[in-house]
């Protein structure tokens, strides 16, 4: 599995989350995992890490010598450990951000990502040459990682000892495609020819992910309804068509989480544990987080808001009606760092009404997990959302997410309605339109069902006592996976 983060490591959102938990378990069910990520800057656990390998790598004509450590985790309750082989090449990986620094792409991602792509290739190559191990599947996420699959599959001379591999990518967010001006496709090494619109060319851009897309024996995303959504141009980025055009379509596979990380029995970032029998500890945690984030210890709604500020997400929504929604008796959440604007609307509400709304701006995982469990009310308006791991966490963690109607949010909220009430599977709210009057009329439905004690418990016990593990899902993935071998053995 190549990733460009995953968690403990490195992580700015849930594809971190997704490639963590699915490899821990695929290790857990017996599969053995590699991981493939670049070695960022600070990301070093507890555990020493080995010199694995020294390789040379092809890049813009040059060979840049990395080195490759090896960590192996040990997952409980499975036979062997997970290996983590990180590409270490400091000019391009020890650097404050992941891919940008003071909200500026670093300039030269394009370099750093082919370095990594080439890289991850010459590991496989040395594990099958040179340690004699058997590489069924490469799995692949998004764009950083996509150029692998190309070069395995249109530079066969290079790569002959590869030719068996089978390749599945899984697109995790297509609103982020890797696209470069087209004259740095010279740094890519491919052949001019596939500088094409049948090719990585999109209008007169590079674009990773087309590649990727393109030369991927098979091709997935995170969630059934998401899968179908970017068939069309309202969802597909541009790259509809593209999608469209692949003979075994997209299938999709709805994320589960880590239910040991993300588990409000035991988790070591909340000042009292609870359960769905005794939900006393989450009263605990909720006056914890309103002093934490400066707001006064009162029994009112507390409406949270997790993540990315980005016009995916669409708190834009949100900020829009809070004056509105500070007529009623609540109070306002927010962890979230991203979009300039978006930072300046949610610094001026704060300033508006203090006592009211609780911000922390910047990234703070321990911070998430409290807010998670202290809040009643997880608010994910998303105008998209390939699957979304946060209204997972909030179901188990006893908090209610009101979300718009798309992607995995559709998938995975059962909307509050008089038949879901009935047989008690109802486990939050949505939204269709995605605009702040469609949210303003579910957070009004929420805050009054919530007064409503006996069915907000109701809708608080399906989400915690839903099955969210991986267990499901990692299965769905191995069965991808042997599709692709049996591919394999035929051709
Ligand atoms: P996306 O991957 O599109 O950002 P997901 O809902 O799949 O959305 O995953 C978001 C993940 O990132 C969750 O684990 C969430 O807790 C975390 N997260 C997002 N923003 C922050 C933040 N500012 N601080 C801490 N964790 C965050
Ligand atoms: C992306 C998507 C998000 C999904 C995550 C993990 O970041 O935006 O919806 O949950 O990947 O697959």
């Amino acid at each position: 599995m190549a990733a460009s983060e995953a968690v403990p490591y490195a992580k700015t959102g849930g594809l971190a989350d997704m490639v963590g938990a699915l490899a821990i378990e695929l290790t857990k069910s017996g599969h053995h995992v590699t991981l493939l990520m670049p070695c960022y800057r600070g990301r070093a656990t507890g555990e020493a890490r080995q010199l694995a390998m020294r390789l040379s790598v092809p890049v813009d004509g040059k060979s840049i010598d990395v080195t490759v450590e090896e960590e192996n985790v040990p997952v409980s309750g499975a036979l062997h450990r997970l290996r983590v082989l990180f590409v270490r090449y400091d000019p391009y990986f020890d650097r404050p951000g992941l891919y940008q620094q003071d909200h500026q792409d670093y300039p030269d991602n394009l370099e750093r990502f082919v370095l990594f792509c080439r890289a991850v290739l010459e590991i496989v190559r040395g594990l099958i040459e040179t340690r004699a191990e058997k590489v069924d599947v490469l799995h692949l996420h998004d764009w950083q990682v996509a150029l692998c699959a190309v070069y395995l599959k249109t530079l066969p001379y290079e790569y002959k000892g590869l030719d068996q591999l089978k390749v599945l990518l899984t697109l995790h967010n297509l609103g982020y495609q890797g696209t470069f001006p087209g004259q740095e496709f010279v740094k890519t090494g491919l052949p001019p020819s596939l500088f094409s619109p049948s090719g990585l060319e999109f209008y007169g851009a590079v674009n990773c992910l087309k590649g990727g897309i393109i030369f991927s024996d098979a091709v997935s995303t995170v969630s059934p309804t998401y899968a179908k959504e970017i068939m069309t141009a309202e969802y597909g980025c541009g790259l509809e068509g593209v999608l469209a055009s692949r003979a075994d379509g997209v299938v999709g596979i709805t994320n589960g989480i880590d239910v040991v990380t993300w588990n409000p029995e035991t988790d070591s970032y909340l000042p009292a544990p609870y359960t769905a029998a005794d939900l006393s500890g989450k009263q605990t945690c909720k006056r914890a987080l309103q002093r934490e984030l400066g707001l006064p210890n009162r029994d009112v709604p507390l409406l949270a808001v997790i993540g990315r500020l980005t016009f995916q997400k669409g708190f834009d929504l949100l900020v829009e009606m809070i004056p509105e929604l500070m007529y009623l008796d609540i109070q306002i959440v927010v962890l979230g760092a991203g979009d300039h604007q978006l930072e300046q609307q949610f610094i001026a509400s704060k300033a508006g009404y203090p006592h009211r709304i609780g911000l922390y701006l910047g990234f703070d995982e321990g911070l998430a997990h409290r807010i998670e469990a202290g809040s009643d009310v997880l608010i994910m308006p998303s105008r998209y959302e390939p699957c979304g791991l946060s209204q997972l966490y909030s179901l188990r963690y006893g908090t209610v997410p009101i979300v718009r109607r798309t992607g995995g949010l559709a998938d995975t909220v059962v909307p509050f309605r008089p038949s879901t009430v009935k047989s008690r599977c109802a486990n939050g709210f949505y939204f269709i339109d995605a605009s702040p009057d469609s949210l303003l009329s579910v957070l009004l439905l929420s805050i009054h069902v919530y007064k409503e004690r006996h069915t907000w418990q109701s809708l608080i016990h399906a989400g915690m006592k839903a099955d969210l593990s991986w267990d499901r899902s990692a299965k769905l993935y191995v069965e991808l996976y042997q599709g692709l071998q049996s591919r394999r053995k035929e051709s």
